[in-house]
């Protein structure tokens, strides 16, 4: 464990209690110094660490790990500007940024959660949402055509995959269409929503939801079957500041597709042998539903998937599930 990781550790479990530099750098037997520099990083990173003479430092409470000016600092000057709009806990961050999209937040607006009591997956499931997470929403105000606003998830799905890459050197991959994996289990899913526009009957804002894992602590013992977490020495700040920059970089290049050779090349299904569920979505691993294998010959240009049935006809799927064996 990083000295910085030990020191967190020994702060959370002391809560409301200080704990001196000495005792600290004794019991890790690493130098005041080393302690200091992990109580900065710390800082950086957005706990909010009281130090006082004689007594030594404090993690107060509500500790949300991602403060305003950390995240601020780490975001590029392009985007300096942004709203944010961080809180310790939330139901659902696309909810909240759903409703300050209605009150005109513009382009760009974000919001963040350390805790959701109420995370919201695709078809309708629940997005288990512990405190160890990262819960990000962002609010875009297309300047694209409003067919392609389907390939919205698909670019943020490359954005995260290149965040976890420069942020947490984590070579991630995509299933399609929105979910992250990362040696074989989801890290990650992503939830687009669109807000309409009921005179003009157009989408006037679309909701980018981002949740991801970064430690399986306390998981069902169910969801820790297909779930991972991206754990490391890395700034929570960083990363937030990363996944936030490349989608909204991104943003840019949903018509000319430029995001899509990112895409295929990050997928974890092309060429694979799918199980595609028709009708109806699978709810659960039980259900018994009508179900075909396939071979997945390509992603296309309006991001769905070309499937080859066992007895040759083709499909392009444009939404729905498949599950695949990563
Ligand atoms: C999925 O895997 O089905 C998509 C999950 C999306 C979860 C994120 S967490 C931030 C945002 N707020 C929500 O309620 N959902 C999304």
């Amino acid at each position: 464990m990083s000295v910085k990781k030990a020191v967190l550790s020994a702060l959370k479990s002391n809560p409301g209690n200080y704990i001196s530099g000495e005792e600290l750098s004794n019991s890790m037997n690493v130098s005041r110094t080393a302690v200091w520099k992990a109580i900065s990083s710390l800082r950086k990173d957005g706990y909010n660490i009281n130090a006082v003479t004689n007594k030594g430092y404090l993690l107060k409470d509500g500790d949300c790990t991602i403060d305003a000016d950390a995240l601020r600092n780490a975001l590029p000057a392009r985007y300096q500007n942004v709203e944010l709009h961080i809180h310790d806990t939330l139901d659902s961050t696309n909810t909240y940024a759903k409703q300050l999209a209605l009150e005109g937040a513009p382009h760009g607006s974000i919001v963040i959660a350390e805790h959701q009591t109420n995370g919201r997956g695709r078809l309708g499931r629940t997005f288990f949402s512990p405190r160890s997470g990262l819960y990000i929403s962002i609010v875009i105000k297309p300047d694209f055509d409003l067919s392609q606003s389907v390939l919205v998830t698909s670019a943020a799905a490359v954005a995260v995959v290149n965040a976890l890459n420069t942020v947490c050197s984590v070579d991630a991959g995509i299933k399609w269409v929105n979910d992250i994996y990362v040696k074989g289990k989801k890290v990650c899913g992503i939830l687009s929503e669109g807000l309409t526009n009921f005179e003009s009957g157009q989408i006037d804002s679309i909701i980018i939801g981002i949740g991801i894992n970064t430690s399986v602590d306390g998981f069902p013992d169910d969801l820790l079957d297909i779930a991972g977490a991206v754990e490391g020495d890395y700034s929570r700040s960083a990363l937030v500041a990363n996944v936030i920059a490349e989608t909204l970089d991104l943003m840019s290049s949903i018509s000319n597709r430029a995001f899509m050779p990112a895409y295929k090349e990050k997928s974890l299904v092309i060429g694979k042998t799918v199980t595609v569920y028709n009708g109806k979505y699978k709810t659960s691993p039980e259900e018994d539903l009508p179900s075909r294998q396939a071979r997945v010959l390509d992603i296309d240009d309006n991001g769905g998937l070309v499937v080859l049935y066992t007895d040759g006809s083709k499909e392009v799927l444009t939404s729905g599930e498949i599950s695949v064996r990563l």
